[in-house]
Parts: C-alpha cells; sequence; structure tokens
C-alpha cells in the first residue's frame, strides 16, 4: 500500500485529521488495533469546547453535537456547602457542549466511512519503520492478511499507550510527569438530571462532578484512592459517598440505579519534542491531562488542527514552515491545558496529607476565584477554550 499520511490510532484525533486531509485532496490511511464496537463501547469524557464543536460542524463531519448535544453556558463551583456558578457567557461570551466522546467518534467514523477513507479496525502486530527516511508501517489485518504501507509521514494518533511515541529517540526527547494521589470512581446511573449544569465540588471528604449524559442517564465521579477497587462499592456506599460530598443547604442529589462503575487513574504527562523526522505524535500519544476540566479530547483535537495546517501547505501551498513548527505550536496549548488541568485538579481535590491550614488555604484559594470576576473570567477562558493565537 502507498498513501501520503499514514496514521496508527482511529480515536476521534486519528479520524478528524483524515478527514480534514481527505478534504484537502490528502491521501491517508488509518489503521487502529481496536475495534470499532470497542471503541464505541467504551466511555470516555463529555465536555467540548466551542473550537472543537465549529470544527465538528464547519468541517463537514455532522452537526449531531448541535441537534443532540447541551450547550452549557456555566457550571458550578460547589464549596463549603454552598454553590457559586461560573457564567462562561457573560465572563467570556463562549460556552461548551456536553457531547459525549463516543459520539464523536461515531460521527467522525460514520463520515470517514460515508466519504470512502480507509480506516482499517482490529488491526494488529503494528510496527514502524523509518520514520527518518521513508517511513514504513506494517500490519496484519482483521482477516489476516499482511501489508506494508509506504508513506511520506506517519502520524502517532495511538493515545496514551502509543508505539509510535518510544521512536523518537532517548537522547532527543524530554518525559515530564507528575502523579496525583488520588484517582476518579466514576459511575453511570439511571437518574434524572440532578442541576442544568455541572457541578465540581470541594469538600472536607473530597472532590466530586456532578454531570450528565442523557435525561434518563447520569455521569458522575469521586475522588478515590488510585488503588480503590470498585469490587468493595455496592449502589448504597456510592451514594452515600456522593451525599456527603454534595448535598446540603437545599441540594439533594437524584439517585438510582448504578449501572457501571469503574476506577480511573490519572496523571499529567509530556513527551517533547512532539515530531521526529517523518513522525508526528498527536494527542494522548504525546501527552495526557488529569480529567478535571475535560480537556484530553479538546487538546487532540486542537493538535490535529495545527498538523493539519501543517500538513496542507506542505502539500498545496509547497511552503514547509508550519509543518516544521508543529511541535512548538502544539506545545503552546499544551502546557497551557496542563496548567490549567493541574489547577483544576488541586483546586477541588482533597489529598490525603490534608491538614488544617491546607483545608482553610484551599477555601481561601476557592474563594479568591469566585469573589472576583478576573478569577472566574480565568477559569472560563481555559475552560472553554483559549483563542487560538495563531
Ligand atoms: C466529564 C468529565 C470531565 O473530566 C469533566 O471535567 C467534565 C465532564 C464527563 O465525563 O461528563
Amino acid at each position: 500500500l502507498s498513501t501520503q499520511v499514514a496514521i496508527l490510532g482511529a480515536g476521534p484525533a486519528g479520524l478528524m485529521l483524515s478527514h480534514l486531509l481527505a478534504r484537502a485532496g490528502v491521501e491517508s490511511i488509518v489503521i487502529e488495533v481496536r475495534t470499532h464496537q470497542d471503541i464505541a463501547g467504551t466511555v470516555r469524557a463529555g465536555i467540548l469546547e466551542h473550537g472543537t464543536v465549529n470544527l465538528l460542524v464547519d468541517s463537514g463531519v455532522s452537526d449531531r453535537v448541535l441537534l443532540e448535544g447541551d450547550r452549557h453556558d456555566g457550571i458550578e463551583l460547589r464549596f463549603h456547602g454552598e454553590s457559586h456558578r461560573v457564567d462562561f457567557k457573560d465572563l467570556v461570551g463562549e460556552s461548551v457542549w456536553l457531547y459525549p466522546q463516543t459520539d464523536v467518534f461515531l460521527d467522525l467514523a460514520a463520515r470517514r466511512a460515508a466519504d470512502g477513507g480507509d480506516v482499517r479496525y482490529g488491526v494488529t502486530d503494528t510496527s514502524v519503520h523509518d520514520v527518518e527516511g521513508s517511513p514504513k508501517v506494517w500490519f496484519t489485518d482483521s482477516e489476516g492478511g499482511e501489508f506494508e504501507i509506504r508513506a511520506d509521514f506517519v502520524v502517532g494518533a495511538d493515545g496514551s499507550r502509543s508505539s509510535c511515541r518510544p521512536l523518537v529517540p532517548e537522547a532527543q526527547r524530554t518525559w515530564y510527569f507528575h502523579e496525583y494521589p488520588f484517582a476518579w470512581f466514576g459511575i453511570l446511573a439511571e437518574a434524572p438530571r440532578s442541576s442544568d449544569e455541572l457541578i465540581y465540588a470541594n469538600s472536607a471528604n473530597g472532590f466530586a462532578l456532578i454531570s450528565q449524559r442523557t435525561e434518563t442517564v447520569q455521569r458522575m465521579y469521586f475522588q478515590c484512592d488510585p488503588r480503590e477497587d470498585v469490587a468493595g462499592w455496592d449502589d448504597d456506599r456510592i451514594w452515600a459517598e456522593f451525599r456527603g460530598r454534595v448535598n446540603g443547604n437545599g441540594f439533594e442529589l437524584k439517585e438510582g440505579p448504578i449501572i457501571s462503575k469503574m476506577v480511573l487513574p490519572f496523571r499529567s504527562f509530556v513527551s517533547t519534542p512532539m515530531r521526529h523526522g517523518n513522525l508526528f505524535l498527536v494527542g494522548d500519544a504525546a501527552h495526557t491531562v488529569p480529567p478535571t476540566g475535560a480537556k484530553g479530547l479538546n487538546l487532540a483535537i486542537h493538535d490535529v488542527q495545527v498538523l493539519f495546517e501543517g500538513l496542507d501547505s506542505h502539500y498545496n501551498a509547497r511552503s514547509h514552515h508550519l509543518l516544521e513548527t508543529y511541535s512548538d505550536r502544539a506545545l503552546d496549548r499544551v502546557w497551557k491545558a496542563q496548567q490549567f488541568s493541574y489547577w483544576m485538579t488541586t483546586l477541588l481535590h482533597t489529598p490525603a496529607d490534608a491538614n488544617d491550614f491546607s483545608r482553610a488555604r484551599q477555601l481561601g484559594e476557592l474563594n479568591s476565584v469566585v469573589s472576583s470576576r478576573h478569577g472566574m473570567a480565568y477559569l472560563a477562558e481555559a475552560y472553554t477554550g483559549w483563542p487560538d493565537p495563531h
């Protein structure tokens, strides 16, 4: 096989890149080790920045997000038993959309299929060769056929356990890590919405996030130990934990049968540079953020936009500058999002070794955000997505 851009990974980043390239007349082949059903069945985060929504709609992927997603003009920060609204529309004139990542994947996969895109799910034995010269990608397809793709460029959009990331030689790369002493316990529950907007709650018992999926299914998380085992948690124990973190002062969570539970460990990680020779890394292959603030998917889509601009001008304008500066341009936003996700996480979670000082200091920090238009505007601008300087 031969193509211009070989893409590893058919998550939102890989498929979006393939879609944008096709519109610009650039060929690609996407290979993915998971099956379509595997990806469609994985529960992921649910918040899209306005820029992500605009890209989905304006590039012709789908306008389902506008029809079936929910526009959110703010969030609630809840601490010390009281809710404080952060009004995105008023503060920065923007909104976010609640639209699950799984649906973003389904829309992109359907669009690629309808446009005749070459996307191969369920492949095995993938390996990437000669990224410093003429790249080749080997793989076995779901029917057992063995293939080699020759391509001008290889893009690693293959997630946090990327097989492309280690191809950047150790002597030329830097890996930045930060570990957190907590994880999220996530559930799906059959219950009506408890609130019109998302609630990010800080309490003496730890963090909780009340999110949503549909009229009848809700998504919620509470901070837990990274070694927590879901087997020890029945519905009563889970609801008691949520009540102790969000109920009070007239607010009561609507409860119902829990249909899914999982522990989600997390960390902050960046691998630089995001380019080596003719290999480019996008999304979780290059960086992961803690989930607080839901930046992961949005950041991956931003990488794709920056890389697409570079590839488009390389092929269609014979201008190579944008491609050569991909890594630095993408990393600008990556580090802003690292800072924001770290800040939202430490702002709202309670460390196991919290003492009276750290607890009172944290309430001081939360107060300094909600009592200041500048503090709230910082949060609103980051949460809804910074304007793109490029
Ligand atoms: C969701 C996840 C997040 O990490 C977040 O900050 C907001 C919402 C979600 O799954 O709905």
